[in-house]
């Protein structure tokens, strides 16, 4: 069996009595994109930076394509690729010189310089500007030269730490599809940390969600929705007068988790498939007029949602 990309095994991450990384283990396969979510302070910069032996970790194993981070993160880094949250680029050089400066930071071959610094930035449409001081560029424009550092050296795994914050909607896709390219096409293996729950389930063949440190989840988003149960989600329509008194009716239903009101529609999160007749029934008797009830195909929007709410009501107890 082919080695996996990453390997991590009880994996875990003080500062100070903060637990950043909570006996975290988790494998992803060479060639994935593997998305990684969890809301603020969940622990992924610290995992990723783990992953790059850029910190070390408290306890627990850890391998990148078979490579120990905490001994050897300097063949890790040769292998692999970063993009970081808050990317450092040397704002008084230009684009052409800040990636000739990393090529020679990360054995790029002398001969292949100039070269692979011409490609990456035609690929990520900078190269009209290659020459100018990147003091002067636009958001965009930086977070599209550190994504053009990170592939520089052609690395075999990516680590992409919000990839697409701070693009306009174009550029993000463009970013979007080369993620794709460079798994499908070219085998390699991308570990994508992402608040954009569409990119991601548009993206990722697996995701893990974080909770705390902890992981909350993790499967491809299908067998996400079905472990949590969150496709018992249906959208209700009804008589647009009724609408309150349908609201009030279900909501007293047991096995009605949720009712959210949105403009003309409720939405619903059942217990189970069973409580749909049931809701179904209530409505009828109180003389409401039903124009449709249709289950949802869950997004990972839903499934990253139902998650949270366990996630607080286990803190809660
Ligand atoms: N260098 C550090 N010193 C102290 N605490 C830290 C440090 N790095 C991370 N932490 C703490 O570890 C926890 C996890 O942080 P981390 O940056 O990994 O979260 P994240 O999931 O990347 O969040 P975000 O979505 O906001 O980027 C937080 O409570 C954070 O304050
Ligand atoms: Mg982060």
């Amino acid at each position: 069996m082919a080695l996996p990309a990453i390997h991590l095994q009880e994996v875990t991450r003080r500062f100070g009595a903060t637990t950043a990384v909570d006996k975290l283990s988790l494998t992803v396969e060479a060639g994935e994109i593997f998305g990684f979510l969890g809301h603020n302070g969940a622990g992924k910069t610290t995992t990723i930076r783990l992953l790059n032996g850029v910190l070390a970790a408290d306890g627990g194993v850890i391998r990148v394509l078979g490579l120990d981070p905490g001994t050897q993160g300097s063949q890790v880094r040769a292998r692999s690729g970063v993009l970081t949250e808050t990317p450092s680029l040397d704002e008084r050089l230009t684009a052409v010189d800040n990636l000739t400066y990393y090529a020679d930071l990360y054995g790029v071959p002398p001969g292949q310089v100039r070269g692979r610094t011409a490609a990456v930035l035609e690929r990520f449409e900078l190269a009209d500007r290659a020459g100018e001081k990147v003091g002067g560029y636009s958001k965009g424009m930086k977070q599209r030269l550190a994504l053009a550092r990170a592939f520089l050296h052609e690395p075999e795994i990516l680590f992409l730490d919000e990839p697409t914050a701070g693009l306009d909607p174009v550029a993000a896709q463009e970013v979007g599809r080369m993620i794709r390219h460079l798994s499908r096409d070219e085998g390699r293996t991308v570990f994508l940390c992402t608040h954009n729950l569409v990119e991601a389930q548009r993206l990722c063949d697996r995701v893990a969600v974080m909770e705390r440190g902890r992981l909350a989840a993790v499967g491809t988003p299908r067998a996400l929705a079905r472990e949590i149960g969150a496709e018992m989600r249906y959208t209700l329509e009804v008589a647009a007068d009724q609408r309150e008194t349908a609201r009030r009716e279900i909501a007293l239903l047991p096995a009605v988790k949720y009712v959210e009101t949105a403009d003309a529609e409720l939405t619903l999160t059942l217990s189970d498939r069973e409580a749909a007749p049931e809701v179904l029934a209530r409505l009828l008797a109180a003389k409401v007029r039903v124009y449709a009830l249709t289950p949802h195909e869950s997004s990972l929007e839903d499934i990253y949602m139902a998650l949270h709410r366990q996630g607080q009501e286990r803190g809660m107890q």
